[in-house]
């Protein structure tokens, strides 16, 4: 799924295919859209929406009356961030326990939720819930406020995220993430990973999927780190809109072997409880971040939902995990109940108590 076997040729091809559509495209469409904007920077007061939010989300739309604007800020070196690249106007229950377990698990650090929808629906009781944790921040993820330095800002402003096939929010979210870690340094959780203990305080690490991928999806860097400025530098060239991946797991696995090709293969040659390291930057096991796999086999991801096999408990008492990767885009479908003994269930009971309670109260589902 990760490592595509199209030919080159054909890649070359379908690539040249698609610079003339983006162009015709960006001639036609977005041209008129940015010119039409006046530069298109945002204008809380009066509701001008930068260019991006119709062609990140064209079916965003604040509703009347129930407007309540967030404002841009950059995550620090302390924080933990969070995206959110859909534009949705919530959270998910799945997400908000993410941002919980998060907090609860890092009481004495700021916990950001970058949203790119700018106004909340605050209202909504899972928003709500996470505004009662004193370290929960929700603030606005303004892309052109992003992407102002270097390659990635005219990949931006010539819209290259649009044209990777259904994938735009993924692809922006990897873009985002290395370019903020980059900047401002952070530890970056994805929004469907629950944090199960407090993660590691050493700087500069990221995690094993797999034996042959690397990826930033739980991760912490120091501000400026070589790595990440690499990943922002290959980000536009790097980029393939027909494939997943390109600009987030592949690439950091890619530029990790690149500088430490003994240290780091693929597939790994590191003992599977053992760290790599390559260049001061630490490579956690993959039982570290995720320790349930999306498919080595085809019912293994199934397993954080089957109930009444008393998983959550066994996985709970052998793991030695930081946290739990839930791969949303393909367990998105699964859904158990918050009495149920699944997995889900119980690292939900146990990491994010307030939203597991408000599930059950509400006759909800995980
Ligand atoms: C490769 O790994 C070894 C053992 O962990 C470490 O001492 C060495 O510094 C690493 N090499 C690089 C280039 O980081």
């Amino acid at each position: 799924m990760f490592f595509m076997s199209i030919n080159r040729e054909r890649r070359v091809m379908v690539n040249v295919i698609l610079l003339m559509c983006a162009w015709s495209l960006s001639v036609t469409l977005i041209v008129p859209l940015m010119v039409g904007n006046g530069g298109a920077v945002r204008n809380g007061a009066d509701g001008d929406a930068a260019s991006w939010i119709q062609h990140l989300c064209p079916n965003y739309r604040t509703k009347p009356g129930s407007r309540d604007t967030l404002s841009w800020r950059p995550p620090s070196a302390q924080d933990i961030f969070f995206t959110q690249t859909s534009c949705a106007a919530a959270l998910s229950i799945r997400e908000a326990c993410a941002v919980e377990s998060a907090a609860r698990h890092h009481p004495h650090q700021q916990v950001l939720v970058l949203m790119t929808a700018p106004d909340l629906d605050r209202s909504h009781p899972l928003l709500q819930l996470l505004q009662t944790l004193s370290n929960v921040q929700l603030a606005w993820l303004d892309l052109d406020r992003v992407f102002v330095e270097g390659g990635l800002r005219e990949w931006h402003r010539g819209r290259q995220w649009m044209f990777s096939e259904g994938r735009t929010s993924a692809e922006v979210s990897d873009a985002v993430r290395a370019e903020l870690l980059r900047r401002y340094g952070g530890t970056y959780i994805d929004l469907d990973a629950i944090t199960l203990r407090p993660l590691p305080t050493t700087m500069n690490w990221l995690g094993r999927i797999d034996s042959k991928l690397v990826t930033a999806a739980v991760s912490r860097f120091a501000p400026g780190h070589p790595l990440l400025q690499s990943v922002v530098d290959n980000i536009p060239s790097s980029f393939d809109p027909h494939g997943c991946c390109s600009i987030g797991p592949n690439l950091f696995t890619h530029l990790l072997h690149q500088s430490c090709p003994k240290n780091v293969t693929t597939p790994s040659s590191a003992h599977p409880d053992e760290a790599e390291h390559c260049n001061g930057v630490t490579i956690f096991p993959k039982s570290y971040f995720y320790p349930i796999h999306y498919g080595y086999r085809k019912d293994q991801l199934e397993s954080i939902f089957r109930e009444g096999e008393g998983l959550g408990r066994a996985f709970l008492s052998s793991t030695q995990a930081f946290s739990l990767h839930l791969f949303n885009s393909l367990s998105h479908q699964g859904q158990v109940s918050p009495d149920g003994d699944s997995v889900l269930s119980e690292v939900a009971r146990r990491n994010c108590p307030a939203l597991f309670h408000l599930v059950k109260t509400k006759d909800r589902w995980l």
